[in-house]
């Protein structure tokens, strides 16, 4: 089906496009909202370019695609919430995301999208990469298709802490690495779940891998038994057949499917400034 209102033009063969003819600032009439929504379930990661937003117009945009997903161990602006600023300074080392991800995947109703805005870009590096995780689950054999089909992934937003080290709102007390506020998610918000390997997607009822680096094994297996198969289906998701790379300029908005992708933050830009206004959707539970 063809768009009316917008124009989708895909980045690669596997996922992505570029959506030219709208201005966010605005409030989108429902057509063209609709035509937006289809373009992220038909390419999994829509970019947006020359956006001016203000953060309340960035927020009125997410909140089109469901309620505000607040992220437990981050703050958000302090006049607006709902918007984690990611800062990586000239002299940080460690760039947030640069491992492959779904955002949230430590939570019982992980994130359904997440939406990032470019307010200050290094003049070279800091793109981030996304896989296609339908694409992942089709190319599997029929005989891994039901191998993974029965497999649950046991996922942790506290890594370190769940190897008896230090909790991760300790360790980022008073360090710029966090590059966002910090804060404690308090006993009783659940930063730990288990999931299905392979998603069902609720809107467009395709198979995906669902999968990332908080995924730390199978559920009912111990790391060691889990490592090798896990390793195997990070390697293939995230072949570069899967992916497709987007480099930012201000003014970028790109709006990605946590249900079917992961990403990748390169940390390729040490000693240069990036700023990034996020905000993640609330999803549902996997099936
Ligand atoms: C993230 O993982 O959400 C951040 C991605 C990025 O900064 O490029």
């Amino acid at each position: 089906m063809s768009y009316q209102t917008i124009e989708v033009r895909p980045i690669t063969g596997a996922l992505g496009a570029e959506i030219e003819g709208i201005d966010l600032s605005t409030e989108l009439d429902n057509q063209t909202f609709d035509e937006v929504h289809r373009a992220l379930l038909e390419n999994l990661v829509i970019f947006f370019r020359d956006q001016d937003l203000k953060p309340d117009q960035q927020i009125a945009f997410a909140r089109r695609f469901g309620d505000i997903h607040f992220h437990p161990f981050m703050k958000g602006l302090d006049d607006h919430p709902e918007i984690l600023e990611l800062i990586k300074e000239e002299a940080d080392t460690r760039t947030f995301g640069a491992v492959w991800h779904t955002d949230q995947m430590f939570n019982p109703k992980p994130a359904l999208a997440t939406m990032l805005y470019a307010k200050e870009v290094p003049p070279a590096g800091g793109d981030t990469m996304y896989a296609n995780m339908y694409m992942a689950y089709d190319a599997l054999s029929d005989g891994m298709k039901e191998v993974a089909g029965k497999l649950k992934t046991f996922n942790v937003g506290d890594r370190m802490k769940s190897h008896g080290r230090e909790a991760r709102k300790d360790r980022y007390k008073g360090s710029k690495a966090m590059q966002a506020k910090v804060k404690d998610p308090g006993d009783d918000v659940v930063t730990e779940a288990v999931h299905p390997l392979v998603r069902t997607h609720p809107e467009t009822g395709r198979k995906a891998i669902y999968l990332g680096n908080h995924s730390q094994h199978f559920d009912g297996m111990t790391e060691e038994e889990s490592a090798p198969l896990l390793k195997f289906f990070a390697k293939h998701a995230t072949q570069p057949e899967f992916v497709c790379r987007f480099r930012w300029k201000v003014g970028s908005l790109a709006l990605w499917d946590n249900r079917c992708t992961q990403h990748y933050a390169v940390g390729d830009y040490d000693g240069e400034r990036r700023r990034m206004h996020r905000i993640t959707i609330a999803g549902d539970r996997p099936f």
